[in-house]
This record gives structure tokens, C-alpha cells and sequence, in this order.
């Protein structure tokens, strides 16, 4: 059963990655909840109980997005897309990203790039812990603190470790601002120290994010396995879809990894206003973040075969007019019908 949620701004990229899905589990029980700006324009509900203990009781969750222009800053964030990541303990937040074949960079010359961003889910400065102090005066001071525990970071930088030791490079950069940032930056050196101890087959490296930013653009192939704090996560993974291609073709998962709690796959970009309704999106990230969530439930062909029509419409796509969002979605419907392998 996979339950499902979006924003009322976002449809057009859940209904192609449906379509996809559909292909690959025809079967699949779906709930769609209608969650987001009209819901809460209507009601003033962001995420009911009941909404939640339903949600609980499904496999897993696909979100397209949340956020509105006509809903203040932080209301649908918060309350409903962190409200469910901290509420389900989606402590991983994984976001891979590869070139694939095709696909063009804005990088001039740009080497192979195939890494994955284990981003902490849910602390740092995204716990909510800061606040307003005189507010309105002249000397009004705002706090936002960023709670780091070692019980978050070690399950964080563990699961960072066995990625890496699964992969054919075996290389791990913990990402962070040891210079600045001491007190989180010490722990969060301690942890991967410690932790590497278990894993000598996996070479591990350390950036200042700042620095991180740089090597990025310049020489985005050294990277395998980062894993950094829940912010620094956040921009890096914009950055890394930004030169692997395009925010439309970055999927993520948000991973309760202990399982207790179901994950939920959704692409790393917002709602995109700017381009809502023109029919325009990419759904591909939609599609691969599918492809991600049936990984996780376990169906791995259905999943490799979904990754397989990505990239071979990547591959033979006109990337400078890549067609309508429904069109996308009707050509990946269509590959993975007729289970295009790529090899
Ligand atoms: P955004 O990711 O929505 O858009 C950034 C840029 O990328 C825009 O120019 C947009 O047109 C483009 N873009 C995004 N998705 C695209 C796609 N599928 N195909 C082609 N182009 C695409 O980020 P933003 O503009 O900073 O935020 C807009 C809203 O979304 C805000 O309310 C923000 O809080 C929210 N947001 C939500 C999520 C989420 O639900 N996980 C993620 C990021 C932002
Ligand atoms: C993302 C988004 C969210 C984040 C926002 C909308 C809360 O930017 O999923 O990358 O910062 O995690
Ligand atoms: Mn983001």
C-alpha cells in the first residue's frame, strides 16, 4: 500500500510518476490524501492525527511537494513535510546524484559523476529550536539552534559507512564547518573517526562545506558517499542536481532506516511556482523517486527497470525541448511497459 500526498500546486508530476508506477505494480493500493495550501486555506489543517496514524499503517509514502506562495513561509514546510519526516524518524534523507549518459552538465567538461548525499534528517537547525526575543524592537534578536545528538549523528554516519562499503569506490567525505561550527563539528568528526574504525576498507575524507561548494562545480567526480548535517545536506544536493543535470532529475528518500516507521520518496525540488501549471515540469525526479520507494519495499526489478527507461529516455532524449510533463511520463510509461534494458 503506498500512501500519498501532495500540494495542491504540484499534481502534474505525481500523476506521470503513477503512470509509471502503474506499469511496474499495477496492483499497488493507493491513497492519496489532499494535504497542503488548498486544505489548509479551507481548514486550517496542515497534518490531522488521523491523516498521520493513517499514513502509518502504509508501506511507504510518495510526496510531490509542499509549499505555496499564498501560504507565509515555513507554515506547509514545517508543519506538514518536517512534521512528517521528524514524526516518522526519517532520520537518512538520501539523495543520489548521477550524470547519466545524455544528459548535459553545465559543467564544460564534466567528469563521471555518480555519488550519493546521506543528509541527517532530523536535527541540526531544522529541529525548530530558536525563537524571536524582543521582537519589533531595535533590538530584536532571532535564534535558530542546531541540535546535533550522538545518538542521530552515529545512526547517521553508520548508515553513511555501509552505503559506502557497498560501493564499488568505497570512499566517504563527511561534509561539515569544523572551523566554525566547533561544538557539532567536533562530535560529527569524532563519530566518523570513530565509526571508521568498523570500516578500513572505506577511505574517508573531510571538507568544510564552504569548500565543499567549490569542488562541487570544479571536480564533482571525487565524490562517492557525503554525508553531512541536515542543512548543509539540503544545499549541497540542490547543487549536486544542479550540476548532474537538473533539479528535474533529482529523486531523494526520506529513510527511516530501523523500519518502524514507513520512509517517503519525493524529488528534491519545491513546487516550483514559477513554472506550475505551464505543464512544463520534469516529472522525472517524481518517477525516480519511485523508482527509489520500490527499491525499498524490496521489488528491485521493478525498480531496476524503472531507473533502466530513465536513463535510456535520458540518453536519446532532445534535451533542448524534452516534451510536456505528461509526454515525459507517457514515454517513460512506454519503456518501462515494453522493459527497455539500457544494460
Ligand atoms: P523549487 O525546487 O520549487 O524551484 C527551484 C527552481 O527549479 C525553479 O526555477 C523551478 O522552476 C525549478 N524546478 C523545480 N522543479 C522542477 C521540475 N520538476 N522541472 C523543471 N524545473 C523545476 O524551489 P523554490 O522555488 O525555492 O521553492 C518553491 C516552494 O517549494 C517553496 O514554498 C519551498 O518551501 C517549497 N519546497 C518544497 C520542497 C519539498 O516539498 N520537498 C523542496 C524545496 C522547496
Ligand atoms: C528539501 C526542501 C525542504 C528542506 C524544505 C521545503 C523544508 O528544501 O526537501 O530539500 O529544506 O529539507
Ligand atoms: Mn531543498
Amino acid at each position: 500500500m503506498i500512501g500519498l500526498l501532495r500540494d495542491g500546486i504540484e499534481p502534474a508530476v505525481i500523476a506521470e510518476a503513477l503512470k509509471v508506477l502503474g506499469e511496474v505494480v499495477p496492483a499497488a493500493e493507493i491513497t492519496r490524501y489532499d494535504l497542503g495550501a488548498a486544505r489548509w486555506h479551507a481548514t486550517g489543517e496542515l497534518l490531522p492525527e488521523s491523516v498521520l496514524g493513517e499514513l502509518r499503517q502504509h508501506d511507504a509514502i510518495l510526496l510531490g511537494a509542499v509549499g505555496d506562495p499564498s501560504v507565509p513561509s515555513g507554515i506547509l514546510e514545517r508543519g506538514l513535510l518536517l512534521r512528517l519526516r521528524f514524526e516518522l524518524d526519517h532520520h537518512v534523507n538520501l539523495r543520489p546524484a548521477r550524470l547519466y549518459p545524455g544528459v548535459r552538465s553545465p559543467l564544460a567538461d564534466p567528469p563521471e559523476i555518480d555519488m550519493v548525499v546521506v543528509r541527517e534528517g532530523t536535527e541540526g537547525p531544522y529541529a525548530g529550536n530558536g525563537g524571536l526575543l524582543r521582537k519589533d524592537t531595535p533590538h530584536e534578536i532571532a535564534t535558530e539552534v542546531s541540535i546535533n545528538t550522538s545518538f542521530g549523528v552515529e545512526r547517521v554516519v553508520r548508515d553513511a559507512f555501509a552505503r559506502a562499503a557497498a560501493r564499488p569506490r568505497r570512499h566517504l567525505t563527511l561534509v561539515h564547518k569544523t572551523n566554525v561550527l566547533t561544538h557539532a563539528g567536533s562530535l560529527w568528526s569524532r563519530v566518523v573517526e570513530e565509526v571508521s574504525l568498523q570500516h578500513p576498507d572505506v577511505t574517508v575524507a573531510y571538507q568544510h562545506v564552504d569548500a565543499a561548494t567549490i569542488h562541487m562545480v570544479t571536480d564533482p567526480g571525487r565524490y562517492d558517499v557525503i554525508v553531512t548535517d541536515n542543512l548543509f545536506g539540503d544545499i549541497l544536493t540542490d547543487l549536486a542536481a544542479a550540476v548532474t543535470g537538473g533539479i528535474g532529475l533529482a529523486a531523494s528518500g526520506n529513510m527511516d532506516v530501523t523500519r518502524r516507521n514507513p520512509s517517503m520518496f519525493e524529488p528534491v525540488h519545491g513546487s516550483a511556482p514559477d513554472i506550475a501549471g505551464q505543464g512544463i515540469a520534469d516529472p522525472t525526479a517524481a518517477v525516480l523517486s519511485v523508482a527509489l520507494l520500490l527499491d525499498h519495499l524490496g521489488e528491485h526489478e521493478s525498480s531496476r527497470r524503472i531507473e533502466a527507461s530513465v536513463a535510456f529516455d535520458l540518453a536519446t532524449r532532445d534535451h533542448q525541448s524534452p516534451g510536456a510533463t505528461y509526454a515525459i511520463g507517457d514515454r517513460l510509461a512506454a519503456l518501462v511497459s515494453s522493459n527497455v534494458r539500457t544494460g
